[in-house]
């Protein structure tokens, strides 16, 4: 899809290479044969991570993010208690890790200041490591026990997008990799799971498909200068780097929030003139999620009687939740944890767009670098 258009921004150009970024990080770790995942580069033995007692996750900016998503996909699919840190933070709270620990540090460029002194920092402590990098051979990875390739190809806008959703798909490969080993998945439900990872980037094709949608939604509001971004559970993190996203590319004041944190204290700043981006999608076959959709629409009645502009992503064939909002931009569906995956798309999508339309330098925002690799 990428290859055939041109493109006039980097930032838009990796967006649509999602797709096949997607295939380059999920399908080489998929054996087809036996149904189950393979990460041979992880260097750390089945008997050790079925030992593991806890896992950390350390990685700055929409790494941790990623990070975020990763937490909720072990502790459901390995039962592992996950703890996730800034890295710029971690030092600081002088960590208490230690063998029988396993800490995975998550880099784009993995040339990170913050992350690879915190890398350092758990080994000296006896933690096992793993990085996360898209960049093969960087400090991140080298100085590792393990590594998991993002293999997002090279990402050249400072905005990371290919390489954030590549990281997801690998934290998931890895959560299920460990869930099997704990003996927590079933055979049925790895199968399962790899059949929907499989067409995560079919699905990801019919986001982009509809980016002329997301860019109309872009020209309605691009003038705006305050959005607020929510989402619960594992869609929190996004929220909060579709948040960054549109901040960092088009100098916009874009907060996110977890949704149920809006009544202590948010609430106070929403009306009309700040739009509210819910995160409003669900999964079917999971009571758990379907209780939160539930949340999630009274959730907006709620805003809508306060007077708010709601902007909602939600699963293909709901209708409630677009006639709650102002504006609804359709996911394909997908199982809960693997859907934050495709949520990000629109997202990043409406940032790009945003920021073209008020004439910034998309790829280049002002006071940033690509990789940050002074503490
Ligand atoms: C993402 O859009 C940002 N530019 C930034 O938050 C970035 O993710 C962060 O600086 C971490 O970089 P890294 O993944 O290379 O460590």
């Amino acid at each position: 899809m990428a290859e055939t258009r041109k493109f006039p921004h980097h930032l838009i150009r990796e967006i649509f290479e999602q797709p096949d970024a997607l295939r380059r990080a999920i399908e080489p770790r998929i054996s087809l044969a036996e149904g189950r995942v393979q990460l041979d580069e992880i260097h750390i033995s089945r008997e050790e991570l079925r030992a593991l007692r806890r896992i950390n996750i350390v990685a700055s900016g929409t790494s941790r993010h990623a990070g975020m998503t990763g937490q909720y996909m072990m502790q459901e699919l390995a039962g592992v208690p996950v703890d996730v840190d800034y890295a710029s933070e971690f030092e600081y709270r002088n960590p208490v890790i230690g063998r029988g620990e396993l800490s995975i540090f998550i880099t784009q460029s993995g040339e990170t200041a913050d992350t690879t002194a915190s890398q350092r920092e758990a080994r000296q402590k006896g933690s096992r490591t793993i990085a996360i990098s898209n960049v093969e051979g960087s400090t991140i990875a080298r100085e590792a026990d393990g590594f998991i390739y993002t293999h997002a190809g090279p990402e050249i806008s400072i905005a990371s997008t290919k390489a954030f959703t590549a990281q997801m798909a690998c934290l998931f490969l890895f959560a299920l990799y460990l869930g099997e080993i704990k003996e927590k998945v079933s055979k049925a439900l790895a199968q399962s799971y790899i059949g929907e990872l499989l067409a995560l980037p079919k699905k990801t094709e019919t986001i982009l498909a509809a980016s002329d949608q997301v860019e109309k939604l872009a020209e309605l509001y691009y003038r705006v200068d305050d959005f607020m971004f929510l989402g619960r559970a594992i869609h929190y993190p996004i929220a909060m780097d579709g948040a960054l996203k549109l901040k960092e590319v088009s100098y916009i004041h874009a907060e996110g929030y977890p949704t149920g944190e809006a009544k202590h204290g948010p609430n106070a700043l929403i009306d009309f003139r700040l739009p509210l981006v819910m995160i409003a999608t669900c999964d079917r076959n999971d009571a758990g999620s379907v209780v939160r959709y539930d949340q999630n629409v009274s959730n907006m009645e709620g805003f809508k009687k306060q007077g708010a502009t709601l902007i909602a992503l939600a699963t293909e064939g709901d209708t409630i939740v677009p006639q709650l909002a102002n504006h609804t931009i359709f996911i394909p569906a997908a199982p809960e944890l693997l859907s934050p995956i495709l949520e990000i798309v629109p997202l990043q999508l409406f940032a790009y767009y945003v920021a073209a339309k008020r004439g910034l330098d998309v790829d280049h925002p002002r006071n940033l670098v690509k990789a940050v690799t002074l503490e």
